[in-house]
Order: structure tokens, then C-alpha cells, then sequence
């Protein structure tokens, strides 16, 4: 793990290869609520071969300082900083679930460094269901959380993927996991998506039951010239679930487009 300051904050991340170019093209990463970096090791230990592959750790998340945020563009503007921090200049940005959040509410702002976008288990809006959010909120909340965990797999993914889920989610403190999920919750970039002009790439599993497959959809719909790539018997953490379909489908986008 190497880490960057940022405003004072120690941000963790993991990337491949160590001595890289920060003018090449760099897949830069950025997991979903309550995660951390380990949400892309197969990409960062399977695509670096392709382009440099980093997978930052949000304020309060993983090893990274500081509190977590309550907004997508507070956490915006922290993986901003990030790229800017490390003068990469050729980023595609590739997010999950909040991580896809994030990687809109940039590609909206126009930064220059922006190559190109992932969006995976993704929505152009993320309304939460209220049981999570009260749940979380209640002074035991492993009810809360390990339906979450629940939904966040294909019921066909089974074995230690399953507990390393539910056993993540058990780790990080309630409040961040609470405050990432409100994020989502009014997040609402639906009528911007025609201001998107960077290659999209979107990547949904058939099973995905936080973010189903009409949202990737959508996306797919209003977003002009985008890639729609659909992941059969994989859930929401489809980087996990089908790591060397997702890896393959990625290099295939980058090949095509980029
Ligand atoms: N893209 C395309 N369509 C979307 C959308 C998106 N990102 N978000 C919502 N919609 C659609 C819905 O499917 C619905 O369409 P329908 O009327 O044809 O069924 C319509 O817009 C209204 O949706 P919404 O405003 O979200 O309200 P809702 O009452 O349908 O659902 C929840 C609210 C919370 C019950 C629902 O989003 C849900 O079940 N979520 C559970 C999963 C979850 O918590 N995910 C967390 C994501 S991080």
C-alpha cells in the first residue's frame, strides 16, 4: 500500500506497477460503500500489464485518514485531488456502486486529466432502501448489514467470497458505511447524462440486485456512444464475482476505444 497526502490526510492506495509513468494511461479505481482497495485487487494485480492500475482508499475507508463524507462531491473532490496530487494526466476513472457516483459527478465537472469512464454496478440515480439506512442506525445493526451483504452477491456466488463480504462490512464502523449510502441516496445526475463526452464504458452483473441491469441500461440509453457489457450469474461486486471476465471485458473496452 503506498500513500498520498492530501490536505493534510494520509490516502491510501494500492497500485501496480510501482515505477510508473504518470503520463501513461492509469486505471484509477474507486470501490463502493463501507469498501476499501481490496475491491479491485484482481484488477490491479491483472490489468497492470495494460496500464498502470491504481485502487484508492476513500477518507475513512481501507487505511486512508480521516472521516467519511456525506456527499458525492466531497468524495469527488478528494479523488481529484488524488489524480492532481499525483500528476496523472491520462486517467480512466472506474467506479462501483458509490465509486460510479464519483466517477459521474467528475466526468461532469470537465477535468482535464479524464481519459475516459467505468461505470459498474451503477445508476444515474442511487435511491437507497430505507431498511438499510434505519438499520444502520439502530444500536445493533448486523441485521442491517448482513442483508446488505446479502444483496451485494449473485445468489449464485457462493464459498469465501460470501464471508469475506459479510465479514468486511461487520469491520467498518456503522456511520461510514451510513454516511456513504446517504451519499448515494441523493445522488441524481439523470438529466446531466447528455453532458457526458468522454468514452463510457458500463459494466452491470445479470443478477445485480442493488443497482439492477435497467439502470446500467439507462445509462447505456442517454449516454451517447457508451459500451454496454453485461456479466451473466455475477451480482453488484461483479469485480469480485467474475474477475477475469470483468478484467477481459475492460482490456477489450481499452482496446476498442482508447
Ligand atoms: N436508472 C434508471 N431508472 C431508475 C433509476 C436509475 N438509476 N433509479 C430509479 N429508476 C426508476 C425506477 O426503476 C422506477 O421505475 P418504475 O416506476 O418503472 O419501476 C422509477 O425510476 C422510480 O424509482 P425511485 O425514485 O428509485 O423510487 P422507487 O420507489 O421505485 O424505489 C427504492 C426506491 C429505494 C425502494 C428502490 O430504489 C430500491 O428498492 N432500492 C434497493 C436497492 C438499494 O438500496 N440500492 C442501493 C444503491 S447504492
Amino acid at each position: 500500500m503506498e500513500f498520498a497526502d492530501i490536505s493534510g490526510r494520509k490516502i491510501a492506495y494500492a497500485v501496480r506497477p510501482p515505477n510508473y509513468d504518470p503520463q501513461a494511461l492509469s486505471l484509477v479505481f474507486i470501490h463502493g460503500s463501507g469498501g476499501d482497495s481490496n475491491h479491485w485487487k484482481d484488477q490491479v494485480n491483472g490489468l497492470s500489464g495494460i496500464a498502470t492500475s491504481l485502487a484508492i482508499e476513500l477518507p475513512g475507508h481501507g487505511s486512508s485518514g480521516g472521516k467519511g463524507e456525506q456527499t458525492v462531491s466531497a468524495y469527488a473532490d478528494h479523488v481529484s485531488a488524488f489524480v492532481e496530487e499525483l500528476n496523472l494526466t491520462k486517467v480512466f476513472l472506474i467506479g462501483c456502486s458509490l465509486g460510479s457516483a464519483i466517477t459521474l459527478w467528475i466526468a461532469l465537472s470537465g477535468k482535464p486529466w479524464l481519459t475516459a469512464i467505468g461505470l459498474v454496478g451503477a445508476g444515474a440515480r442511487l435511491r437507497v432502501h430505507p431498511s438499510f439506512l434505519e438499520g444502520l442506525r439502530q444500536p445493533d445493526p448486523s441485521n442491517a448489514l448482513s442483508l446488505l451483504s446479502d444483496f451485494c452477491l449473485s445468489p449464485s456466488t457462493v464459498g469465501p467470497l460470501r464471508s469475506s463480504v459479510s465479514e468486511k462490512f461487520e469491520r467498518t464502523d456503522p456511520a461510514i458505511i451510513h454516511g456513504d449510502l446517504s451519499a448515494c441516496n441523493e445522488f441524481d445526475v439523470i438529466q446531466r447524462l447528455g453532458q457526458i463526452g468522454v468514452p463510457t464504458w458500463i459494466l452491470v452483473g445479470s443478477d445485480d440486485r442493488l443497482t439492477p441491469p435497467k439502470y446500467a441500461e439507462f445509462l447505456h440509453k442517454n449516454i451517447e456512444g457508451s459500451v454496454l457489457d453485461v456479466v451473466n450469474g455475477a451480482g453488484h461486486l461483479v469485480s469480485m464475482e467474475a474477475p477475469d471476465i470483468f478484467n477481459e471485458r475492460l482490456a477489450s473496452f481499452i482496446t476498442a476505444k482508447l
